[in-house]
């Protein structure tokens, strides 16, 4: 029997997970920290390094208590390297090259976006070669999937990632933090078609995304509707105008999966590989989902999406990935230093 232990703490959730045998999620551990976050309307990198430093033992503790097994048991310790914000990694490298020390076992190197590319083999498995979407808070990345270790880089975004829109909109609304499940919310009882905000790229050759234009015009439209120069007055000045709101949240919502949803079975299409994996916070997102799933169908196309949990950020998947560098004997050591820009592809 092989266990893993995995530590994630790329961004704001300080996560754990022991994984048995590269298939069996015995425990999976989030810590969030939106309730810190949501007082200044989005992370804040050094209250967010701060967090991890404080919670990271009793969640690891935690992790290993709830997988039924001792730390004595553990064969391997993954760890994200990257990509995220510099002192949030460093406090997870940090704590696995300690603990790697004292139990004397390896540590293994993963990057963030593998980890969110086969989060779905934690459910069932998916034919290789495949097309990853990764749509979160830091990425809105298009790969080909060979296999662990081997991607292509078929597009990303140029300026704001997806989730980072839906964060900022969120925000101008004064929906509140995290953007995206408090948009998708309020969108419930707007109407999809009241504004026609952009669908940037669309229908332009390439697999690249452009996101802060949508963001931009959202803006442009609260002010003109409302004539407020300011941003910061947006929120109040918009206080009890539910419909108003739940159109622009609809409207964007609709804009910005239109977008994920054409170019990702425009690649699965063009590389003729019929079939495509998204993950990633925003993969939470209903729409997304349906949308995907629908516009699939039509194609041929299969898609698969993990189940929520293992949309956002957690160590299962990290674990996931960890244990096949495990089992090809690729290992890290206690040189091993994060790197917030790190790239696959
Ligand atoms: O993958 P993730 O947990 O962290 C990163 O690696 O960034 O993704 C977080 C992002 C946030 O921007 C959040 O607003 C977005 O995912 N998100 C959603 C939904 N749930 C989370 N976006 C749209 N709809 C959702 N339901
Ligand atoms: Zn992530």
């Amino acid at each position: 029997m092989t266990y893993i232990l995995a530590i994630e703490t790329s961004c704001d959730e300080t996560a754990a997970a022991i994984l048995k045998d590269g298939r069996y999620v015995l425990s999976n551990i989030v810590g969030l920290q939106w309730g810190i976050h949501k007082r200044y309307g989005g992370i804040v990198p050094e209250l967010a390094c701060r967090l991890h430093i404080e919670v990271i033992y009793p969640i690891v503790e935690e992790a290993v208590k709830k997988s039924g097994i001792t730390l004595r048991d553990i064969d391997a310790i993954a760890v994200t390297s990257g990509p995220g914000l510099i002192g949030a990694l460093l406090v997870g490298v940090s704590f696995a090259k300690a603990l790697s020390y004292s139990l004397n076992i390896p540590i293994i190197q993963v990057n963030h976006l593998e980890g969110h590319l086969w989060a779905i083999f934690l459910e069932r498995r998916v034919p290789k070669p495949f097309i990853g979407l990764v749509v979160s808070g830091g990425h809105t990345n298009l790969y080909i999937v060979e296999d662990v270790g081997k991607y292509r880089l078929l597009g990303s975004t140029r300026d704001d990632a997806a989730g980072e829109a839906f964060d900022k909109v969120a925000k101008i609304l004064g929906l509140g933090f995290p953007g995206g499940p408090a948009i998708e919310r309020c969108a419930e009882a707007g109407d999809p078609d009241a504004v026609s905000f952009p669908r940037a790229l669309s229908g332009k050759k390439g697999f690249d995304f452009s996101f802060s234009g949508i963001k931009t015009a959202v803006l442009n439209y609260i002010r003109m509707r409302y004539y407020m120069p300011h941003v910061d007055d947006i929120p109040e000045a918009l206080a009890g105008q539910e419909r108003f709101k739940a159109d622009i949240a609809s409207s964007f919502q609709q804009a910005v999966v239109d977008v994920l949803v054409s170019k990702t079975i425009g690649a699965v299409r063009q590389m003729g590989l019929g079939r495509v994996v998204i993950s990633g916070g925003v993969a939470c997102n209903k729409l997304l989902r349906e949308r995907m799933r629908d516009e699939a169908k039509r194609h041929g196309i299969k898609v698969y999406i993990p189940a929520p949990e293992y949309c956002t950020d957690n160590a299962a998947m990290i674990a996931w990935v960890g244990y096949r560098y495990f089992k090809k004997g690729i290992f890290a050591d206690l040189r091993l230093n994060p790197d917030a820009r790190s790239r696959i592809g």
